[in-house]
C-alpha cells in the first residue's frame, strides 16, 4: 500500500465530555436522571473514570498514544452549581487540568457546553427558556476571563442538534419530552447561545490581548443516502433531512455575521432515508455494537461538503465505534483515516482527528456498558485499571507517524487494504 501522511502539524488526539468522565455527583440533569434508575444498564455518572481526581494518569496514557490534541468540556453545574454562584476552586481545579495537558504537549481544546446542564436551569425550562441564552453567556464570560489564557481553541456547545432532538423530540436524554415545538424552540436558543458565547469568548480575547482564538461548535453530522436512489421522493427526503438535521444550525448561527472560525464535525454513521421521513440503517453494512452503520466513506463526503461550504478550516472533533471487545475499533480507525486522507488530498484543509474517546465512560443513555475508548477501563477494579486497548496502540502509532505507513498496516492489521 501506498503511505497516507498527512500535512506537517496535524493534531492527532482523543476527546471526552465533562459528565461522561469526571465521576463526581453533581447537581446537573445526568445524575438526576441517573438517580431515577433511567439509565439503561442502570450505571450512573458519578460511576464513571475519575478524570477529575486521575487526570494525571491519563494524560500519561494519551502521551503513550501520542496525542498533541485533547478535546475535554467543563460541566456547567460544578463551576455554577446555584444560578449566579460560582464555585472558584473548580475553576482552579480546571486550570490545573488544562495546565497539565498543555505541559505535556498536547493541545487543549476545550468545550463549553456538552449535553449536561446545572439543574437550576433545567428547573427554568433548560434551553427552551429565552433566558438560558442569558445565564449561558454569563457563564461563557465567566469561564474565558478565567481559563482563557490556557488555549485558544475553544468549542461554544457540543452537538447542539442531537442535543434538542433527544431531549424534546425523542424524549431520551433529560427532560425526556416529546415536543416538537420545544425541539424547534430548544434549537432557536442554542443558536442564540451559540452566538453569545461566540462574542464573549472574542471580547475576553481582544480585550486580554491574547493571541487568537479559533471557536466553533461540534457539529454531528450525518451522511444521508436514499433508501431508493432511483426514487424521486426518496432524494426528497434526503434533502430534508440534510436540511433539518445538518444544515439548519449552521444557517441560523450564520445569519447575521460570520460566528465560526473553524468548522467543527462529528461523524458515526449514515442513514437511509425514505420518503416522507423515515429512517433505517443499511442492511448492507458492518454495524457497530448499538446497531449503528459503519460507513467510512460518509467522512469523506461531509468534510468535503462543509469545506465547500465555508472553505474554513475543518477539524474532526468526534469519530468513534462502539464496541466492547476491540474487534471493530482498529479496522474503523484505519478506514476512517483513509477517507479523511482522501478528503486532504481533494483539497480539504483539515487540522486535527479526534477520536471518541479517550477511555471507556459513561456513555449518554446506555451507562458504563457501551465502550468506545481507546483505553479500556475496569468498572470492577477499585483503581479503576486502565489498559490501551490494541486499537490504541494502533493510533498512536498512526499519530506518531502522522498517517498511515505499511508497517503500522503490517504490524497491525495486515488483511487491511485501503478501499
Ligand atoms: C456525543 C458523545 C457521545 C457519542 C457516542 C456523540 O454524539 O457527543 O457525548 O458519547 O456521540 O454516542
Amino acid at each position: 500500500m501506498k503511505a497516507c501522511r498527512f500535512p506537517d502539524g496535524f493534531l492527532w488526539g482523543s476527546a471526552i465530555s465533562a459528565f461522561q468522565t469526571e465521576g463526581s455527583p453533581l447537581k446537573n440533569e445526568w445524575c438526576e436522571l441517573a438517580s431515577r434508575g433511567k439509565i439503561f444498564d442502570g450505571s450512573r455518572p458519578e460511576g464513571a473514570v475519575n478524570f477529575w481526581d486521575n487526570y494525571e494518569k491519563y494524560i500519561a496514557l494519551m502521551k503513550e498514544m501520542n496525542h498533541n490534541i485533547f478535546r475535554m468540556s467543563v460541566e456547567w453545574a460544578r463551576i455554577e452549581p446555584e444560578e449566579g454562584l460560582y464555585d472558584e476552586s473548580a475553576l482552579q481545579h480546571y486550570r490545573k487540568i488544562i495546565s497539565a495537558v498543555s505541559a505535556s504537549g498536547i493541545k487543549p481544546m476545550i468545550d463549553l457546553h456538552h449535553h449536561s446542564n446545572p439543574l437550576w436551569l433545567a428547573r427554568k425550562g433548560g434551553w427552551c427558556n429565552r433566558s438560558s441564552v442569558v445565564h449561558f453567556r454569563r457563564f461563557t464570560n465567566k469561564v474565558i476571563n478565567s481559563l482563557g489564557d490556557l488555549t485558544d481553541m475553544w468549542l461554544t456547545i457540543n452537538e447542539p442538534v442531537v442535543l434538542a432532538v433527544t431531549s424534546y423530540m425523542l424524549g431520551l436524554f433529560p427532560p425526556q419530552k416529546k415536543n416538537i415545538f420545544q425541539t424547534f424552540k430548544c434549537i432557536d436558543n442554542l443558536a442564540e447561545a451559540h452566538v453569545a458565547a461566540y462574542e464573549e469568548i472574542r471580547d475576553a480575547f481582544s480585550k486580554n490581548n491574547w493571541p487568537g482564538p479559533k471557536v466553533g461548535f461540534a457539529k454531528h453530522v450525518r451522511c444521508f443516502n436514499p433508501c431508493n436512489p432511483a426514487s424521486p421522493l426518496d432524494n426528497l427526503a434526503v434533502k430534508m433531512h440534510e436540511n433539518i438535521f445538518n444544515l439548519d444550525f449552521f444557517n441560523k448561527i450564520t445569519r447575521k455575521t460570520l460566528t465560526l472560525d473553524m468548522v467543527c464535525i462529528n461523524y458515526y454513521t449514515s442513514e437511509l432515508v425514505k420518503f416522507p421521513l423515515d429512517r433505517e440503517a443499511s442492511s448492507d453494512l458492518p454495524k457497530n455494537k448499538l446497531g449503528w452503520d459503519i460507513y467510512p466513506e460518509g467522512l469523506y463526503k461531509v468534510l468535503k461538503r462543509y469545506w465547500d461550504m465555508f472553505h474554513l478550516p475543518v477539524y474532526v472533533t468526534e469519530n468513534g465505534v462502539c464496541d466492547d471487545h476491540d474487534e471493530l475499533r482498529p479496522l474503523f480507525i484505519l478506514d476512517h483515516v483513509y477517507q479523511m486522507h482522501r478528503a486532504l488530498e481533494s483539497g480539504v484543509d483539515i487540522r486535527a482527528y479526534c477520536h471518541w474517546t479517550t477511555m471507556d465512560n459513561f456513555e449518554c443513555m446506555e451507562g458504563l456498558s457501551a465502550r468506545f475508548g481507546l483505553i479500556h477501563v475496569d468498572f470492577d477494579s477499585k483503581e479503576l485499571k486502565c489498559t490501551i486497548k490494541p486499537s490504541g496502540r494502533l493510533f498512536g502509532e498512526i499519530a506518531g507517524a502522522n498517517g498511515i505507513t505499511p508497517a503500522i498496516v503490517d504490524k497491525f492489521k495486515p488483511d487491511w487494504h485501503a478501499p
